[in-house]
């Protein structure tokens, strides 16, 4: 009898659920989208309610598609947007929406934090930078401004682990997670007695840390039947999204690197000892995969810059696209691929939200250079999907500088879907691309951690072995590589010639944004 097991990943979109065969095969997916509520400029919430309800009907949804009995699914676990503060008081009701990992409202906090313990202490410290989206600055955001709140606080969570804590009653992270607060020794694996220190925080405050494949308990009665399951199912800690994702696409030795178009992008490598990029631009994080590390850049609008132009430029490819029942991604894509590579000397710079790497700068903006009166539509789309796959580039050489060499770049998310970037990608990093078969994102990678930790696989290298095929989709054509290594020299010199001008104006009192 086949045993499985099922991975959610709890997104800011939505929650979706993947129930996978020991075999390796997906039997069904669902995915169930909520809101995300932007009560004033700059932050981000998100209703935990929404979170429950969204992952009670995936989840539901995977198992009446799929027809298997619930007895039969061992073991489930979450994977999660990363850096979200879950406020919960003594008696486990959350006290405020939950502040989200794309919420810029704890400058000042972030401020405090440099002055308290300094830069430099901080990156060797917790080996990462302090950015509005991590965890710490949130708690100290919720003491300074809401006092009342902050007296009632009883365990800080995060995301997937609120849910855990709905499944099981118990409060908990793991690691892979608990590496994007700041307040955790990414190298030691413990939270940082110095840092909670001079911040004043009550360590008692910060639930247990457990590996990734732990088992955390089982279902309770109330939870097993609000999702069709049975209460046996054991609920396994899970991991950060961008772990999960890892995991899924079998970056789990030196050497893989993952590159992911989605809203944002992310460039990802699997490290064995814990590196450190002196300057911070890169992240350092404990992997889903026990004793082991990832250095990760993240770009803030990779497919986000090509959702803009489609939503503001495409309307006409919209309205065909509905004729002829396509999408008006591939309409734009087509006519981007008639354009020359270069795009016409036409260079894009994707900071439609700022930056964070490898510029942590949230008033850098958007650029088309090099426009002239001969660009049309698809230059503007190809310089589009360029752009951000120079930004890419810039992570990939951070993390080459830390002495990692990529045997392979492994391609996930939206992006990955098309021939033509994922070419484009091939030829400005200058390196063999390679797909998966399941393309499920980080729910896959959750899934896999479930069957680790219930046991139906000896361990996350073995689940990948045995679930994880990659094939080779793109390599770098010589001829276009020349082209884009001169163009990449000019992308990166735009940001440090605009650099002061960003700032000016940001500074310009004017109506609108
Ligand atoms: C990682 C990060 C995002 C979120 C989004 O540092 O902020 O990738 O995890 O889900």
């Amino acid at each position: 009898m086949s045993r499985f097991m099922i991975g959610i990943d709890l997104g800011t979109s939505g929650a979706k659920s993947v129930l996978l065969e020991e075999s390796g095969d997906v039997k069904a997916t669902a995915k169930s989208e909520y809101n995300l509520s932007r009560p004033r400029e700059g932050w981000a919430e998100q209703d935990p309610e929404d979170w429950w309800g969204g992952i009670r009907e995936s989840v539901r949804a995977t198992m009446e598609e799929s027809g298997v009995e619930p007895e039969r699914v061992e073991a489930l676990a979450l994977s999660g947007q990363m850096h979200g503060s879950v406020f919960l008081n003594s008696r486990g009701s959350v006290i405020r929406p939950p502040i989200l990992w794309n919420d810029t409202r704890t400058t000042s906090q972030c401020t405090t934090m440099k002055e308290r313990i300094g830069e430099e202490r901080l990156r060797d410290l917790v080996g990462n930078p302090i950015l509005e989206g991590f965890t710490a600055p949130k708690l100290l955001w919720l003491r300074d401004n809401e006092p009342e709140n902050y007296r009632e606080l009883d365990t800080l969570l995060l995301p997937k682990d609120y849910i855990v804590y709905r499944l099981t009653e118990k409060r908990s992270t793991e690691i892979s997670d608990a590496a994007g607060t700041v307040l955790f020794n990414v190298k030691k694996k413990e939270w940082e007695e110095e840092v909670l220190r001079k911040l004043d925080l009550d360590r008692e405050i910060l639930p247990t840390v457990r590996e990734s494949v732990d088992v955390v308990g089982s279902l309770t009665a109330k939870a097993s039947d609000e999702l069709g399951l049975s209460e046996e199912t054991l609920v396994i800690a899970g991991g950060a999204d961008n772990a999960c994702s890892a995991v899924g696409n079998g970056i789990t030795q030196e050497g893989r690197l993952l590159a992911s178009i989605g809203s944002s992008g992310v460039v990802l490598a699997h490290t064995d000892s814990m590196q450190v990029d002196e300057k911070t631009r890169l992240h350092s994080f404990n992997h889903a995969r026990p004793d082991s590390w990832y250095l990760m850049g993240v770009m803030l609008s990779a497919g986000l810059s090509f959702r803009w132009f489609s939503r503001n430029f495409g309307e006409l490819e919209e309205t065909v696209s509905e004729g002829i029942k396509a999408d008006s991604y591939d309409l734009l894509t087509q006519e981007a691929s008639a354009a020359p590579p270069g795009a016409g000397k036409l260079i894009f710079l994707p900071y439609l939200n700022g930056e964070r790497t490898p510029h942590a700068d949230p008033d850098a903006r958007g650029v088309f250079f090099g426009l002239t009166d001969s660009h049309q539509k698809g230059h503007l789309v190809r310089a589009i999907l360029e752009g951000v796959s120079f930004g890419l580039r810039d992570s990939l050489e951070l993390i080459k500088a830390k002495d990692i060499e990529p045997e392979e770049v492994r391609i996930t998310g939206g992006g990955a879907k098309s021939d033509l970037w994922t070419q484009i990608q091939a030829d400005i990093f200058g390196y063999k691309i390679k797909k998966t078969s399941i393309n499920e994102g980080p729910a896959f990678g959750a899934a896999l951690l479930a069957g680790v930790g219930a046991g139906i696989f000896g361990s996350v290298d073995e689940a990948i072995k045995e679930t994880v095929k990659a094939r080779t989709v793109a390599r770098p054509n010589q001829e276009k590589v020349q082209i884009y290594n001169q163009l990449y020299e000019i992308y990166k010199s735009l940001y440090s010639s605009l650099e002061g001008d960003y700032q000016r104006l940001a500074n310009i009192e004017s109506p609108g944004n």
